[in-house]
This record gives structure tokens, sequence and C-alpha cells, in this order.
């Protein structure tokens, strides 16, 4: 297994671009399934869990074609066979619980699909309770056999009608995903009450009405989508990834850098740049290049990263958006533990993503957990110590804290950083940081993890 070496206290500084958002990707590449036209995907970042689902596309009768040597990178091309394979089997589903977003397309084109229940994971529950509700309320047919998620369109193909969505911890993203592309091709008119208004959800309406359907709403609680009767191919760029923009932005902020970050949403990060100006990080949007003024396009903006000396404490609660984002929890709480006093995070989205507490801890963060809140009492600094990343996000907020932290950092597994920060060392290592990618087994003894 591969690990991180990082060599803490040098600032960031210079220039980094953000990637195509994966959380974005992942839905509208599950479109494809809704068309046998083409469909294009550009800007899209070269991730495992996008890996994971070209595979899956592959085994649900999706041809991969081959793009012209055009050079320009992260662009995909598939077409569905309608009569393909309609059944996500449980060993792609279990590494990728994103592969629930092919149920609503296959239900909606094919009027079957068998997608296996994609289980829980390091963040906690990851129920599909809101999804099944969803393809219920379009008059389809759910049994659970083994596992699996067994749903059938009635004769006549998919009803739209009126549902509420929400749930115990608010709206769904996938569910919304699912609901919103099944009643593009279901007869009539649907209204989502309580969808999800992540910014990835109106990126995956944008692309749906390219391909002929009729969404409206899309960002908004209430979304309306009219049915049509086919949906054509499409060529689309995929947003830039917020969640990536959010953690170069706290990675500049916790070495106290000086770092301009390309190709960044931050029409789709207000929350969080509120949070941080109250905490003495600004960023503040610059020309992209000479002459061409500065926030023209508010989701593809420059902006420039610099932070006062000493960090303010807050309280911050993860919301669904337009709230403080629970993907920025973890790196937020890394930048937290050298600020100048005791800050508070409630996490509303998944009351167990806390992993990375104990890791921070053992590189002498002050944490105090408290059922879904924790308090962070700001110290004047970290020591780099050998860590383990458990998901994603705290993978990723276990590489900030190294490169702030005094002395070296080891971080263990980082394969779960894979899956959503594409080369992640090569960009923190243009930026200044003091970052290698080594095999477990080439570290010394003492350093490498014993089995178990
Ligand atoms: C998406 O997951 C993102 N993943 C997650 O990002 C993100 O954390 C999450 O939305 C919340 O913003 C992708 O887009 C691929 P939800 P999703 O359904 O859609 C509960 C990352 O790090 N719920 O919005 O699966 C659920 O347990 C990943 O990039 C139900 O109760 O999340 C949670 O508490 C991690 N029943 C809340 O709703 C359901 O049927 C929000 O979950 C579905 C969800």
């Amino acid at each position: 297994m591969e690990t991180f070496v990082i060599e803490g206290g040098r600032r960031l500084t210079g220039r980094v671009r953000v990637n195509g958002s994966k959380n974005a990707a992942l839905p509208l590449a599950a479109t494809v399934l809704l068309t046998d036209e083409e469909v294009t995907l550009r800007g899209v970042p070269e991730l495992a869990d996008l890996k994971n689902m070209y595979r899956l596309l592959s085994e649900l009768g999706c041809d991969r074609l081959s793009e012209p040597p055009t050079g320009e990178p992260g662009v995909i091309k598939f077409r569905a066979d309608p009569k393909g394979n309609s059944h996500a089997r449980y060993d792609i589903v279990k590494t990728m619980r994103a592969s629930i977003c092919t149920l609503g397309p296959m239900l909606a084109r094919r009027g079957y699909a068998r997608v296996s229940m994609p289980g829980g994971c390091s963040i906690g529950d990851r129920p599909v309770d809101l999804h099944v509700r969803g393809m219920q309320a379009l008059g389809a047919e759910i049994t659970l056999d083994g596992g699996d998620i067994i749903a059938k369109a009635p004769a006549g193909g998919l009803r739209g009608s009126t549902m509420f969505l929400g749930g115990a911890f608010g709206s769904t993203v996938l569910g919304t995903a699912n609901v919103m592309s099944a009643a593009t091709l279901a007869k009539g008119v649907t209204i989502i009450e309580s969808a999800a208004c992540e910014p990835e959800i109106v990126d995956l309406a944008n692309m749906l009405n390219a391909m002929g359907a009729r969404v409206r709403g899309a960002g908004s609680p209430r979304v309306i989508i009219e049915g049509v009767k086919e949906l054509s191919g499409t060529d689309y760029t995929v947003m830039p990834d917020r969640i990536e923009a959010g953690t170069f932005v706290l990675a500049a902020a916790i070495t106290n850098g000086d770092v301009i970050v390309e190709n960044c949403p931050i029409d789709s990060l207000l929350c969080f740049i509120d949070k941080l100006s109250a905490m003495g990080i600004h960023v503040t949007p610059v020309p992209s290049a000479p002459g061409v003024p500065a926030g023209v396009d508010p989701l593809r903006a420059c902006v420039r990263v610099t932070c006062d000396r000493t960090l303010k404490p807050v309280e911050v609660t993860t919301q669904p958006h337009p709230g403080f984002p629970t993907d920025l929890q973890a790196q937020l709480m890394a930048t937290l533990t050298l600020a100048d006093g005791n800050s508070v995070i409630t996490e509303r989205i998944f009351p167990e993503r806390f992993l990375h507490v104990a890791e921070l801890s053992r590189m002498g963060a002050k944490l105090y957990r408290q059922g879904p809140t924790v308090i962070i009492s700001g110290v004047k600094k970290l020591i780099g110590a050998p860590v383990m990343a458990s998901d994603l996000r705290a993978s990723a907020c276990l590489v900030m804290a190294g490169l702030a932290a005094e002395g070296t950092t080891i971080i263990h597994r980082v394969y779960h950083l894979d899956r959503g920060y594409e080369r992640m060392e090569d960009r923190l290592k243009c930026l200044g940081a003091s970052i290698q990618r080594i095999d477990d087994k080439d570290l010394p003894k003492s350093s490498q993890l014993s089995e178990g």
C-alpha cells in the first residue's frame, strides 16, 4: 500500500488549478443510460471513483468510445445499449457507493434495474430509503432480493408525480439525482419537494436539458420535470470541484501561504468563504489572465488566498447546500486546530464523520467530541506523526495537518485520497510542499504498518 511522507512547516505559494468535480461527474456519467446516442463528458478528473464508474457502465451495456487523440485531458465518450445487462453487482457497488445513481436512469430507459444496496461506509450508515421512495413515487415496483434493489417500471413506463424527498438529515443529493434523471422519461410532470440544492444537481439538470429534458428549478428545494419521450446524446463539460477548491484554499491557509486558485467555483462556496473570512482567511477574486476582469464566471473564477497571521476561532454546523458542506468539515477542523481560541464544529449530515479526530489528536490537536459536536481548542503547533487515512476527506485533512506540522508526518493508506484528488502530491509539490508518495514497505521498519 502507498504512503505519503510530508515534511511540514513550509508555506504554500504559487498557482494551482481546480479539476472537474467528482461529485458532479459521477451522476453526469450515469445519464448515458438514458439515451441510445453518444454522450461526451469533458473536464473529467482522473480518479479511482470515476474509473469504477466506467467499469460499471461497461458492465451495464455502455461502450466506451475512443476519443480521437485531441490531447484534451479528461474527455470520456460512451454509448449505451438499452438491451444491455441491467444488474449493478455488489462487488462494484461496494467499492463505490455512488453506483446507486445508475438506478434511476436504467429504470427510466429500460423499465428495469437491479442495483446492489451500497451498505455503510466509514463516515456512517448510507441508507437509500429516499431513493427507493422516489422510484416508487414514479410508479416503480420495488423488491429487495439478496441485498439488491430490484426496480420494475409499470407496463406503460414511469409516471410523473409530486413527491416529498426529504429525510431525517434533510435532502439527498444522489437521491435527487436519481429521481430527477428518471423523471425526464416519465409520462407527465414530476415535482420534487425538498430536492437537494447542491451545485452538482444544477450541473446535472443543465446536462439533462442539453439532452432534451425539461427540468426547471434545479438548485432550489422544488424541482419540476416535464417528462419527454426520449433524450438525445450531448457533449458536456463538468463543473469545477468545489470541495477540491475548498481543500486547496484551506491548505494555503493552514500554512499561512499565499496561493492563486484557478477554476475556483466561488459561486458554490459562499457559506464556506463567509466562515473563512470570520477566521481571517481572505479569498479574493483576481483576474485569471492579464486584461480579463476578476470574477467573470463565478463558477470558474480565479482567486487569491491569504490569511492573517493568527486565525480566529469560529462555530460551524454542516448543512445541506447552501449551508457549510460536510465534505469540507474535516479540512476545516485541521485548520481550526491552530486557531487562537476555542472553535465548535457540529456535523448534521453524517454525525459519525469524525474518524479524523483521533488522528489529529495524535499530532497534538486538542479536540473534545460530544456526539455530533467537536470542540477544537487551538494549539500553537502540530507535531508530525504516523497517522492513518480512513476516508476521502479525512485523508485530505491529515495531509493539510502534515503540511502545517513541525517535523515528519507519515500518512498510511493514501488510496482513500486517490478516490477524490488527482495527483494531490504533485500539485502540492508545485506549491512548495515537501511531500513524497512511497510504498509502505520502503519505509523504515519502525514506521511500517503492522498487518491487521
Ligand atoms: C453526496 O452523497 C456526496 N457524494 C457526498 O460526498 C456528500 O457528503 C453528500 O452528498 C452530502 O452532501 C456524491 O455526490 C458522490 P446524501 P449522497 O444522500 O448523495 C441521508 C465525498 O466526500 N440519507 O445527500 O450519498 C444520509 O445518510 C462524498 O465526496 C438517507 O437518510 O449523500 C445522510 O445523512 C462523501 N436516506 C444525508 O441523508 C437516503 O435514501 C445526506 O446524504 C439517502 C440519504
